[in-house]
């Protein structure tokens, strides 16, 4: 017989992203498109608690955002009964989700919350699978999963769900400006599809991490794809983005961009003091800014080994 399961909660730290550059290089069999992608993890973060169930008891949620559902739909529940069958585990859990990522902001607040409780109910359940084996379910439950599982700056590929950690590693200070307009991923996704003017595949990523190798990060290099799509498909987005482009650059951003499909702005900057000049011109001119950090592969290693009492 083994070991009794611990009941004692378990409280994770579940990261935001954004995309230093995406590039959409076609459409795939699937209906995903094919993509190549910069993530990077940053130190904006809910808070998960998992509150194990004994046997026979079910998987449960609960969260204080009125956009997050708290049923079977939650990424996060589909997450726990994934594992739970694929290990065949029949002890329950309730998971507690306390939001600070905006939802709807291509910040991957979902795909974290689902990735923090396949790592959490590893270590809970006694399963033993890792990041590695804990792969092949992350990336059934959404493009942006597995990412989550690495964590730092990671290169994505095929629906995003391919990752490298790269060795080099972006460090900055980010600003991120809610522009309050949640954007479906999917809308964003077809009206780029039904755009015709024909689109050169870019070679951004490369030319970033090609320099970035040789000691000569040049973050200006990157683009995102999706912005323009998303932007059309939101226009007081549109309107909005601009505004909140020319603070950060004006700022001195090194990198002003949509995260994703939006609707979240960042601007990405080397000094603390720019970054604090962006955040106060945007609290004046009415927008919502969050201050962040980049956190790196070590530091989210480190975090995660510590969480998970490792
Ligand atoms: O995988 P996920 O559910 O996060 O993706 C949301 C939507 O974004 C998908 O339903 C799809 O329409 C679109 N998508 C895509 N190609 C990708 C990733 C996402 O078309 N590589």
């Amino acid at each position: 017989m083994g070991r009794p399961m611990s009941l004692r909660p378990l409280r994770l730290p579940s990261f935001a992203k954004i995309n230093l550059g995406l590039e959409v290089l076609g459409t795939r069999a699937d209906g995903y498109h094919e993509l190549r992608t910069l993530f990077q993890t940053i130190d904006l973060a809910d808070e998960i608690v998992l509150r194990p169930r004994p046997k026979g008891a079910d998987v449960t949620v609960a969260c204080g955002h009125p956009l997050v559902p708290q049923d079977g739909t939650n990424l996060a529940v589909r997450a726990a009964e994934a594992l739970r069958a694929f290990g065949r585990v029949e002890a329950g859990v309730h998971i507690e989700i306390q939001k600070r990522i905006p939802v709807g902001g291509g910040l991957g607040g979902g795909s974290s919350n689902a990735a923090a409780v396949l790592r959490g109910l590893d270590v809970l359940w006694r399963l033993g699978l890792g990041p590695e084996g804990l792969h092949v379910l992350a990336r059934k439950l959404g493009a942006d999963v597995p990412f989550f599982l690495v964590g730092g700056t990671v290169l994505g590929l095929a629906r995003g769900d391919e990752v490298y950690a790269l060795p080099g590693q972006v460090r900055a200070h980010v600003v991120l400006v809610d522009a309050g307009l949640p954007v479906s991923t999917a809308a964003v996704f077809r009206r780029l599809d039904q755009c015709l003017t024909p689109r050169g595949n870019s070679n951004s990523i490369f030319c970033f991490v090609s320099r970035d190798l040789e000691g000569k990060p040049d973050l200006r290099l990157l683009t995102n794809d999706l912005e323009g799509a998303a932007l059309d498909e939101a226009p007081v987005l549109k309107e909005r983005a601009e505004r909140i482009r020319d603070v950060l650059v004006q700022a001195g951003a090194e990198l002003a961009a949509l995260s994703g499909s939006g609707s979240t702005y960042f601007g990405l900057f080397s000094e603390a003091g720019g970054a604090r000049r962006a955040r106060s011109a945007l609290v004046a001119g009415g927008f919502t800014a969050i201050g962040a950090r980049t956190l790196s592969l070590d530091q989210y290693r480190r975090v995660w080994a510590r969480s998970l009492g490792r």
